[in-house]
């Protein structure tokens, strides 16, 4: 029965092609009683090569567990023979028997020694010729052996490094065959491609929004030979993705053509910092135009909020001429002149309002610009300038269309601010939140609600004023652009009023954010330094 080799590092041993089996004597491993074997000490001897003898199998595996060796010399049983060549197939046997026939040689080969001869009671000069021929032989092969395992090793550290390089590299690589059928990507593809669970073998479906242009560009180069270059832009995930997608021919060695090969990078980042920028020049432009344009606009509307006012005071004094007419007994004349005044007041608190509405947004495109008056800051208290905006704007404001509530913090919280900022913010805010419950039609009056709170924060040294309604409330993916320049859902808006809010409280030190739930409504909180 052979031994079993119960340690992995033995192979290592066995198959051994040191420096002993390019120069010098060779360390072979016999596999044979002392005495059946005896011939082949002398020869071995002999020819100058060193011999570690075993008696079976089993004790030869232990001996090459500790000691490496070049080849073994062992008898012409097949179990022997079979059972060595399977475990160490690199390793040279040479099988010997009693029998001096070509079919005992034979045999011997089939069972996978690389050579065999007779072992006479005493090894004649031409068998012990024959013996160092395969041993020189087995030299040879192990040195074969040895650089057939260093071209494979170099192979594999190869191959492992470009796997590295194309595996690190922030581009997508992407290969296609002659066929169209992708043969590699590497992982950085996937961020273009998408990954589907049967993707990862190469052959799947590949979700990913820039799949079917890259493909498209691949199966183009290889059919038309000839490499391409271009920006691709998509949307994927809800942003926008610039891709730079260059394909080339895919050459073997021949030189023939056997596949096309994409490289992908992004530039989304530049792409999109050079859109900023020429946003940023634009609004810039923008900004100057908006200035001249609202001081012209202002200086018309102060005439016209002016004449608004003096019609407003005709209105009044026609009420008091009624008043006089009356006590007189003139009833019919005090009649007429009461329905003049209050036709009068009616047209004139229109043009008022629409006058101050037109001023608010001059107002916002001189601050868009930073065009607007210097301000100067003094100790405030909120409660106060909260409760005096809404009592004299809030019927320009629409307040009366929707519940008001005001729940202001009694312990009164002031902050240094230019009141004019914090009452033009509060202005926006209201005049949104309104319109906002305005447009939801067939919800009630009494279902419409507007709450202003205040809380003085003393442990944050901070007070937050608070502006909730119960309007629509605004998506998650629309509450990332309200805050923007010129974004409107409106068909009269401008786009500015939050824009600038938030501009001008941060002007004061504070923060303007918001919260909001579809369904439910929006809160937009101001906070800012107690003082
Ligand atoms: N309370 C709110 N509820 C729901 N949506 C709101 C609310 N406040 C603002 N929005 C949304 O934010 C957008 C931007 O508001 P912003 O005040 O900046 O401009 P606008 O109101 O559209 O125009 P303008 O202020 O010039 O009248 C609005 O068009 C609206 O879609
Ligand atoms: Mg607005």
């Amino acid at each position: 029965m052979p031994g079993k080799l119960s340690q992995p590092g033995a192979q290592r041993h066995l198959a051994r092609a040191g420096p002993s089996a390019q120069h010098g004597p060779m360390k072979l491993l016999c596999v044979s009683p002392l005495d059946g074997g005896r011939p082949f000490e002398r020869a071995l001897t002999h020819l100058g090569h060193e011999a570690t003898w075993a008696p079976d199998l089993d004790q030869a595996l232990r001996i090459a567990r500790r000691t490496p060796v070049d080849a073994a010399l062992v008898p012409d049983d097949p179990a022997v023979l079979e059972e060595l060549r399977g475990r160490y197939p690199h390793l040279p046997l040479i099988a010997f028997g009693e029998r001096d026939s070509a079919i005992a040689a034979a045999r011997a080969t089939s069972w996978g020694a690389m050579g065999y001869l007779p072992s006479g009671a005493e090894l004649e000069a031409a068998a012990e010729e024959v013996l160092g021929d395969l041993i020189l032989r087995a030299a040879a092969r192990n040195r074969l052996e040895e650089r057939r395992r260093a071209r494979l090793e170099e192979t594999l550290r190869l191959s492992k490094f470009y796997s590295d390089v194309l595996t690190s590299v922030g581009q997508g690589i992407v290969v296609i065959d002659h066929s169209g059928k992708i043969r590699y990507r590497n992982p950085a593809s996937a961020r273009f491609l998408g990954e589907t669970s049967s993707s990862k073998d190469t052959g799947g479906e590949l979700a990913g929004r820039a799949a079917v242009p890259v493909l498209q560009q691949l199966v183009e180069t290889l059919t038309e030979n000839e490499s391409r270059t271009q920006t691709i832009a998509l949307e994927q995930d809800q942003k926008k993705m610039f891709l730079d997608l260059t394909t080339s021919v895919l050459r073997g060695a021949d030189g023939k053509a056997s596949g096309a090969v994409a490289i992908v990078s992004d530039r989304s980042i530049e792409k999109s910092l050079e859109q900023q920028l020429f946003h940023t020049e634009r609004l810039a432009t923008l900004g100057s135009l908006l200035a001249s344009i609202a001081h012209e606009v202002n200086n018309t509307l102060t005439s016209v909020t002016g004449c608004a006012e003096m019609g407003l005071m005709v209105a009044e004094q026609a009420e008091l001429n009624a008043a006089d007419a009356r006590t007189s007994g003139r009833e019919q004349e005090a009649d007429n002149l009461d329905g003049l005044a209050k036709e009068i007041r009616q047209i004139f608190d229109l043009v008022l309002e629409a006058g101050i509405s037109c001023q608010t947004i001059a107002d916002n495109m001189l601050q868009y610009s930073r065009q607007g008056k210097p301000t100067h800051r003094s100790q405030q208290d909120l409660n106060k300038l909260i409760t005096r905006t809404v009592s004299v704007l809030g019927k320009h404001l629409g307040v009366e269309k929707v519940n008001l509530e005001l729940a202001l913090d009694p312990r009164s919280p002031r902050s240094r601010i230019e009141p004019s900022k914090l009452q033009q913010t509060l202005v926006n805010l209201i005049v949104n939140a309104v319109q906002a419950m305005l447009d939801m039609e067939d919800v009630p009056l009494d279902e419409r609600h507007l709450t202003i709170e205040t809380e003085r924060d003393d442990e944050a040294g901070r007070a937050v004023i608070r502006v909730r309604d119960s309007g629509p409330g605004i998506s998650p993916r629309r509450l990332e652009q309200i805050f923007q320049p010129f974004y409107t859902t409106k068909d009269h808006g401008t786009g500015l009023g939050l824009y600038i809010c938030r501009r001008v409280i941060e002007d004061q030190d504070g923060t303007l954010d918001v919260e909001s739930e579809v369904g439910v409504g929006t809160t937009f909180s101001i906070t800012l330094p107690l003082k």
